[in-house]
């Protein structure tokens, strides 16, 4: 029998986060290959040149189905060439806006609504055939999935559809032996904030206990490893997960706006 290859696919990959995960799964032991996502092809480039060629790149624009079905159809043929393996899904890219409801048009909140929710379900179905016992699929969600938040309305909504449903996930696949672990990071040092921060009278400023992207990746690989449901790295943010358990959800959203001196209005 030919032995088949392994593969990582991680979306979002030429990002602060994701990029980190490629550098830590080019060190697994089952993983021949990984397929690196996003839209921008010059950096997918400079990432192929960084990590060397087990990097397969693969510009594609997640908030489209029609993409995703295609890639799904070029990873059908490329298995039944190959005997090819997913060991690890790792669903990263997403985007946020800080802003209020009125500052983004439909088709801009729908599009944050397709790349954070519709395609971590859509790559999930494309990927899950070809994922075994011992696979693996990361969702990155986010602290902001804990609470309701007013001028991240639509963000924290997709992220906390993301940890929801990565952990329902979870539980149904468990016959399958695929574990699914929802990463819940708080504030990462990345270049998320260049697309989110619009210049919104009201607006995210402050960013507590903000922490390197390194740190999140390795966490999240480790707790997968242990298929965690879920995966908080930061004493702050495991601070903020317990309250936004204890204290009424309305409590939480004053403790907010008033760390984000937004409640002065
Ligand atoms: N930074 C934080 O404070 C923080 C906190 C909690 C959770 N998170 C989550 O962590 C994940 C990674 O974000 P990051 O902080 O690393 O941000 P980032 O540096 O901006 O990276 C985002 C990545 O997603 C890709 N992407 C965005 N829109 C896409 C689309 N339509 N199609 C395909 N790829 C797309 C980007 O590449 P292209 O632009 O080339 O497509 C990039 O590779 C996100 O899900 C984010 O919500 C971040």
């Amino acid at each position: 029998m030919i032995k088949g290859k392994k593969i990582a696919i991680v979306t979002g990959a030429t990002g602060g986060l994701g990029r980190e995960f490629v550098r830590l799964l080019l060190k697994e032991k089952n993983v021949d290959e990984i397929w690196a996502l996003a839209r921008n092809e010059k950096k997918l480039s400079r990432l192929k040149e960084k990590f060397g060629k087990r990097i397969k790149i693969y510009s594609i624009d997640l908030s489209s189905v029609r993409q995703i079905k295609c890639f799904g159809e070029e990873l059908h043929e490329e298995a039944g060439r190959k005997n090819l393996e997913i060991s690890y899904l790792v669903n990263n890219a997403g985007f946020a806006k800080f802003c209020s409801y009125g500052d983004l048009s439909v088709e801009e909140s729908l599009n944050m609504m397709h790349v954070n929710m519709d395609a971590v379900v859509a790559m999930g179905l494309v990927c899950i055939p070809y994922m075994k016992k011992g696979s693996h699929m990361i969702n990155i969600a986010s602290q902001a999935s804990f609470q309701p938040l007013p001028y991240q309305n639509i963000y924290s909504s997709t992220k906390s559809f993301v940890r929801n449903y990565s952990r329902a996930l979870n539980v149904e696949l468990k016959e399958k032996g695929i574990c699914v672990t929802a990463v819940c990071p708080g504030w990462i040092k990345t270049d998320l904030y260049k697309r989110a921060e619009i210049g919104a009278r009201k607006a995210t400023t402050k960013y507590v206990g903000m922490v390197t992207p390194d740190k999140v990746a390795k966490k999240a690989l480790k707790d997968a490893k242990k298929c965690k449901d879920i995966s908080i790295y930061s004493l702050f943010t495991k601070i903020s997960h317990i309250a936004a358990k204890l204290l009424p959800q309305r409590m939480m959203m004053k403790i907010w706006l008033k760390q984000q001196n937004l409640d002065d209005e």
